[in-house]
């Protein structure tokens, strides 16, 4: 997955256009861009597109973002949508890895009601919206087998904070929200989970967008998620590797087989060792996830 389309769970004309969007996945949103009087229609409005497109042919995978577990609508969320397999939900405003525990015993029953294959219903947790979440990030790391992705916000996590602003006078976010992404990438890896970099919310700055996702994709983001179909085929682009960067690669991976599998090789005046190989055969790996190989 390298593009991850917010759509309103309440709106079926934009679900329909998500579908054309050429993002590899779709959340679904049941939570902040649905007023409250909207939440029951945005659930069966939702419970129903999955029911249509979970057997499409080369589907985006259908993740739907819930409401948050200190709200009375996150049960009657996921009751309503578990049975029509979702690939996976989105945790929002967790306060740490004991909120995605919590999530994933009520999915291991609700799954074992609904006679569904345990564990299938996959999660990714937006872990820095709570200022406890930020001071607890470690507790991600384990908390359920289900957790497949993590990553961040600074909107919900600026109001908790009292700040006027997230950003300064050049655009960019301010420290408090710099941490907040990079304890969310090292959090990620350390887990061995996908790193997923927030929503870039000017959707027509488009040279922006491909700023923040350069520079995402540079410090070992997977993925980004988007709120306009404008800005998937920029999100893609970023995260697919390069010509130049897929030959490097395969130049890389021969040299170690040329010299035997070596533990230390020189290629162009350049000293190789085994970081140098194992970023390259990661950069085929994405290759051949994005059909170039
Ligand atoms: N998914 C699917 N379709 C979308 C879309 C999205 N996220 N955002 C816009 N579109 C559609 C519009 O419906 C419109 O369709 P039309 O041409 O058939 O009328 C087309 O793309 C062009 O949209 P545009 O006029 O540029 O934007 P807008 O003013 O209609 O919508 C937003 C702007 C911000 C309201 C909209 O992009 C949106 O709802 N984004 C997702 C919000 C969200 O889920 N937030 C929660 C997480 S941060
Ligand atoms: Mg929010």
């Amino acid at each position: 997955m390298r593009s991850l389309l917010f759509v309103p769970g309440d709106s079926p004309k934009k679900l329909d256009k998500a579908l054309q969007s050429g993002a590899d996945a779709l959340i679904i949103d049941l939570e902040d861009s649905v007023s409250a009087a909207n939440k029951e229609d945005a659930r069966k409005i939702t419970r129903d597109f999955l029911n249509e497109h979970a057997g499409d042919e080369a589907p985006p995978r259908l993740f739907i973002r819930i409401n948050d577990l200190e709200t009375p609508y996150w049960e009657s969320d996921v009751k309503l949508i578990l049975k029509s397999s979702p690939a996976g939900l989105v945790l929002p405003k967790a306060h740490s890895g004991e909120d995605v525990h919590h999530l994933s015993v009520a999915l291991d029953h609700l799954e074992a009601r609904a006679g569904l294959e345990s564990g299938s219903c996959k999660l990714i947790v937006l872990a820095t919206e709570r200022p406890m979440a930020l001071l607890q990030m470690a507790s991600f790391v384990g908390s359920s087998a289900r957790l497949i992705g993590m990553t961040w916000g600074a909107e919900d996590l600026s109001v908790a904070l009292g700040a006027r602003r997230n950003r300064g006078d050049d655009g960019n976010y301010t420290s408090p929200y710099r941490l907040a992404r990079d304890l969310c990438l090292v959090t990620a890896a350390a887990a061995e989970v996908d790193a997923i970099d927030t929503v870039y919310t000017n959707f027509r700055d488009l040279d922006g967008l491909r700023r923040t996702v350069e520079e995402a994709a540079r410090d070992g983001f997977s993925a980004k998620m988007a709120v306009h179909p404008s800005q998937i085929p920029v999100i893609n682009e970023a995260f697919t590797p390069s010509r130049d960067e897929l030959e490097q690669a395969r130049a890389i991976v021969s040299a170690f087989e040329d010299a035997g599998n070596a533990g230390v090789v020189a290629l162009d005046g350049e000293m190789l060792d085994r970081p140098h190989l194992l970023r390259s055969e990661r950069i085929l790996a994405r290759a051949r996830a994005a059909g170039l190989s």
